[in-house]
């Protein structure tokens, strides 16, 4: 069995560390392809640094650019490999440009694409995501959905064969990796934080982030708010504060603009921040994991169950619903308990394991391949 891992930013980088280990275990070796979407030290090689995992195969170096052109470039470097290594299937996770590009790549070869993390819905096509997942996931072969709401939305759309539920692979890596931090990170003591005296910021959105305006709302609201706020921040972001005249506004006593952070300093940050507040995917899911109440800087989330279960509020750029919150949190004590003990919907921590399984069993039985129709018996 080869299986070739394609990713190319950092939570792909993260969610898929856990698949590549079970893999490991296994005694198979997976061909790793990164794109290079995310390039800068600390959006990428840190994290396979602190993850301990193995060389790079293949870095397509493909970069920044426009939703096309990233997909582009990536889907002829990304075929230009997979021509050459002719894997026995293409793993993708998420729903950023790589994803759409290596399912795409992969599936037109012939090659049968699993797609971690699958059957996520904002129901809002103006994101460039909720196009990623739709179309990634009807390129797919094997449909590994975190949660029975995600296999629900692929039903939806017909898509019923070879889906399974398997948990989110993030929860595999904050177990493998939160108590490492504990241990490890000195980012508290560094950045002069006490445990639960700060909020923890992060915002990267496109929508939220690429339109003035919004930006704006967004500035406003960390300029507002009660407590230490700690961002560490996306280049995109940082790129557009500057772009727009924004980024000095920021400068206040209680706000830490950091660079991005490695992810045991970032597990470590999130699990003794009293608030969370994020327009991320993958902070949405840490942040009931470990206990922090979430509050999402969005009006929409493909992770509804994280809502359902009480522990995450969408108050998306809207200063005083936000304001509100903020204050409830840090004056009812009765609501922060039972936000902070909302019951993590992503699994167990072995989703890793179960999919490599899975894989695994798909291949001896013959079933890893793209499928085909033949109505010729059937017409005689
Ligand atoms: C991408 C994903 C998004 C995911 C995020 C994770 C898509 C459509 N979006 O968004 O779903 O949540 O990754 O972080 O795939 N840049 C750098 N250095 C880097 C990487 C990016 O400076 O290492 C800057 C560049 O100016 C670039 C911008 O950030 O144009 C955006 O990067 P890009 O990968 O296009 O999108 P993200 O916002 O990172
Ligand atoms: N993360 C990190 N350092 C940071 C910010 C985020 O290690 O400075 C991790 C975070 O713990 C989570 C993942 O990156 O696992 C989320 O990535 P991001 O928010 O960029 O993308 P999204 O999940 O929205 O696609």
């Amino acid at each position: 069995m080869r299986p070739a891992i394609i990713f190319g930013t950092r939570p792909e980088i993260i969610k898929l560390s856990p698949v590549i280990r079970g893999f490991l275990e296994k005694n198979v070796e997976p061909l790793l392809i990164h794109t290079g979407q995310h390039y800068d030290y600390e959006m990428s090689k840190i994290f396979l640094e602190e993850l301990e995992l193995p060389e790079i195969d293949y870095h397509l170096e493909v970069g920044s650019g426009t939703q096309a052109e990233q997909t582009g470039i990536a889907m002829i470097k990304i075929e230009k490999v997979l021509m050459e290594e002719k894997p026995d299937v293409s793993i993708v996770q998420g729903d950023t440009n790589t994803v759409l590009a290596g399912a795409l790549a992969s599936v037109k070869l012939l090659i049968p694409v699993a797609h971690v993390e699958a059957g996520l819905r904002s129901f809002d096509r103006t994101m460039p995501e909720e196009i990623n997942r739709i179309l990634a996931d009807h390129a797919s072969e094997v449909l590994f959905a975190p949660t029975e709401e995600a296999k629900k939305n692929l039903e939806k759309e017909g898509i019923v064969e070879n889906v399974y539920v398997v948990g989110n692979t993030i929860v595999d890596a904050v177990l493998q990796n939160s108590e490492i931090a504990e241990r490890k990170s000195k980012i508290l003591k560094e950045l002069g934080l006490k445990e639960k005296e700060y909020i923890l910021v992060t915002a990267h959105r496109k929508e939220n982030v690429d339109y003035r305006e919004k930006l704006e709302k967004l500035v406003d609201i960390l300029t507002s708010l009660p407590l230490t706020v700690v961002y560490p921040m996306h280049p995109r972001t940082k790129k557009r504060l500057e772009e727009f005249g924004l980024i000095n506004k920021l400068n206040k006593e209680n706000i830490i603009i950091t660079k991005p952070l490695g992810y045991l300093d970032f597990l470590k940050l999130e699990k003794n921040a009293k608030i969370i507040m994020t327009d991320s995917g993958g902070i949405q899911e840490e942040a009931i994991i470990l206990g922090v109440p979430c509050l999402t800087l969005r009006y929409n989330t493909e992770r509804p169950e994280t809502v359902k279960a009480g522990g995450n509020i969408l108050v998306g750029l809207e200063k005083e619903r936000v304001l509100y919150y903020v204050t409830k949190l840090l004056e009812d004590e009765e609501f922060y308990e039972k936000m902070a003990s909302a019951k993590n919907p992503f699994g167990d921590g072995n989703a890793g394991k179960r999919i490599v399984e899975i894989l695994l069993e798909l291949k001896a039985k013959g079933k890893l391949k793209v499928r085909s129709s033949n109505f010729l018996n059937s017409l005689e």
